[in-house]
């Protein structure tokens, strides 16, 4: 392993980049950035040093060095919130740990907001609400700038301003060999496009200019159902998601929760109205619905974005999606009832999950006047649910096995949603198991896309071969 050690020593010569370069051997930075992964199998690699860089000049001056030694593997990191392992580490490599690129500067008029592509969503909203503006980014605070931008991202927002890399005004981006470009819709759009669903197939994102709106409170909180009142839940969420004229404040997350130890199940919303409303008339034929849990508050993005950190666990992601309808709610349920109660359970098995999120056309539709996306998202695909099916257990060793069993029920939902029309094609990348092909799933034109985008801006692949974690563009 001389020549993997060996990239760590070449960073470690340069003048200005050795002290951002920490090894396992140090206290600090290193363990800090293993601590900050969100799964324990991400954090469980054990790279060959971390490089710290607090300027964009230092990720250029360091992808100079990495892209002219292609044995160096390296991997990116913003917030580590993808699951997978080797996604934003990597074993015996350099992790490059963005974190500390988190400014978060707002422009004279709050209309634009450039943000580090290091930062949480948290930093981003404790500064934006003080302005009572705020971005499309992650709904919960703990999740990086740079991972949800480049896959897509669903913020409380979408009906109202679509992905949130719709709302990327302008990306600073490092190529592979050092240089330094702003992709936006008047400068290199082609990469502007891609690196919208391209993930890191392109570059190192180091800054994002976002587009603001004024915000002020928000409904949000919890509320919970008895499982043998799921069609009526199950009928309210669907109307909502398919309305015709869907309304553009609403958003809501529906999970169906397995508890492996007490084989029950358990109904639960995320009602978030991104106005200061207690009793939103969309929401009334749900509420309508008697609750056991009602957490349902007027509260603000940085508050409500701040939830209490959980300890590393492992997760294991999955994704779907499927036509707007009661059908395919009842459908997935059914589904996975039968294959869960199936099974026999992993030794630290703690949940299973089936979380839908609506997919409206008025969605899908902003991406029109932004300079576009990559991902394939189109209004006359229909209204849509996303599912995000997430398996969470206590012994990492147990990856591979709840990875088998993950599989085993997301090919059940997909036969039986697909015999009955549900299945749409699209699979996104930020909830999406290592085994899939999101970017397959954005249709033949928008890899082309990608891959002439790569082509022109990475002819090397430097971010295929050198970078292994990630969807990669094959
Ligand atoms: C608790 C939790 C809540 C979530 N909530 C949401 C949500 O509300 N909406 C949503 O859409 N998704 C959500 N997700 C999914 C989330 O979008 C993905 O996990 C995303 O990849 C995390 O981004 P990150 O920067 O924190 O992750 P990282 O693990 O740091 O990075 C993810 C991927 O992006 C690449 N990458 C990151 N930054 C850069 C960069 N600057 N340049 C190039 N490549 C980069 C990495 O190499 C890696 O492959 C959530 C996930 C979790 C665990
Ligand atoms: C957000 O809510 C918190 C908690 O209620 C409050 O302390 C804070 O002042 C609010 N921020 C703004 C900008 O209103
Ligand atoms: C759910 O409803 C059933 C009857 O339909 C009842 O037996 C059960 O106690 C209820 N559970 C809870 C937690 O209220
Ligand atoms: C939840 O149930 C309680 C008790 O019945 C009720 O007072 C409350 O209004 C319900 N919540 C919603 C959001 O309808
Ligand atoms: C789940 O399936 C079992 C049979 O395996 C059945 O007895 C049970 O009623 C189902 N649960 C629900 C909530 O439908």
């Amino acid at each position: 392993m001389a020549a993997v050690s060996q990239c760590c020593a070449l960073l470690l010569a340069s003048w200005t980049l050795s002290p951002l370069v920490s090894l396992p051997s140090s206290s600090g930075p290193y363990h800090d950035t293993l601590a900050s992964f969100w799964s324990a199998q991400e954090a469980s690699l054990q790279p060959a040093c971390v490089f710290s860089p607090t300027d964009a000049s230092h990720v250029s001056t360091a992808l100079a060095i990495l892209s002219s030694h292609t044995d160096c593997q390296f991997a990116i990191k913003s917030h580590g919130h993808a699951p997978a392992a080797g996604f934003a580490n990597v074993a015996d490599g350099v992790t490059i740990d963005l974190s500390s690129l988190n400014s978060v500067q707002v422009n004279v008029d709050a209309s634009i907001v450039r943000v580090g592509a290091g930062a949480s969503w948290l930093e981003v909203y404790q500064e934006l609400d003080t302005h009572r503006v705020a971005v499309a980014g992650g709904r919960n605070g703990g999740v990086g700038v740079g991972g949800l931008l480049l896959g897509g991202g669903i913020s409380y927002f979408g009906p109202r301003v679509g992905w949130a890399c719709d709302a990327v005004d302008s990306f600073q981006v490092v190529l592979a060999g050092g240089q330094t470009v702003t992709a936006s819709q008047r400068q290199h759009p082609d990469l502007f496009r891609a690196l919208k669903g391209g993930g890191n197939n392109l570059g190192v994102v180091t800054s994002a200019d976002l587009r603001s709106f004024p915000q002020g409170d928000i409904l949000a909180g919890t509320l919970a159902h008895n499982i043998s009142d799921r069609e009526a839940v199950f009928k309210a969420i669907a109307d909502l998601a398919s309305a015709k004229d869907y309304d553009e404040y609403a958003s809501i997350v529906l999970s169906v929760n397995f508890s492996p130890s007490s084989r029950t199940w358990t109904l639960s919303e995320v009602p978030v109205y991104t106005k200061p409303e207690l009793r939103p008339q969309v929401y009334a034929p749900l509420f309508a619905v008697p609750n056991t849990t009602d957490s349902l508050h007027i509260t603000n993005l940085s508050t409500y974005a701040n939830e209490s950190p959980i300890p590393q666990l492992g997760f294991v992601f999955y994704t779907g999606t499927y036509a707007a309808t009661q059908e395919t709610l009842s459908t997935v349920f059914d589904v996975a009832n039968k294959t869960l109660m199936g099974f026999e359970q992993p030794e630290g098995m703690l949940l299973w999950s089936v979380a839908f999120e609506p997919l409206p056309t008025k969605f899908t539709q902003r991406a029109h006047n932004t300079g576009g996306n990559v991902l394939g998202t189109q209004p006359s695909d229909g209204n849509a649910f996303i599912v995000l099916m997430s398996a969470t257990f206590a012994n990492p060793d147990a990856n591979n096995e709840v990875e088998g069993l993950s599989k085993e029920l997301m090919k059940n939902i997909n036969e039986e949603t697909r015999k009955r029309g549900l299945l749409h094609q699209f699979q996104y990348s930020n909830y999406a198991d290592p085994s899939q092909d999101p970017i397959g799933s954005y249709g033949a034109e928008n890899v082309d896309s990608i891959r002439r985008a790569s082509k022109k801006y990475d002819p090397n692949n430097v971010f295929q071969k050198q970078v292994p974690g990630g969807f990669k563009l094959v």
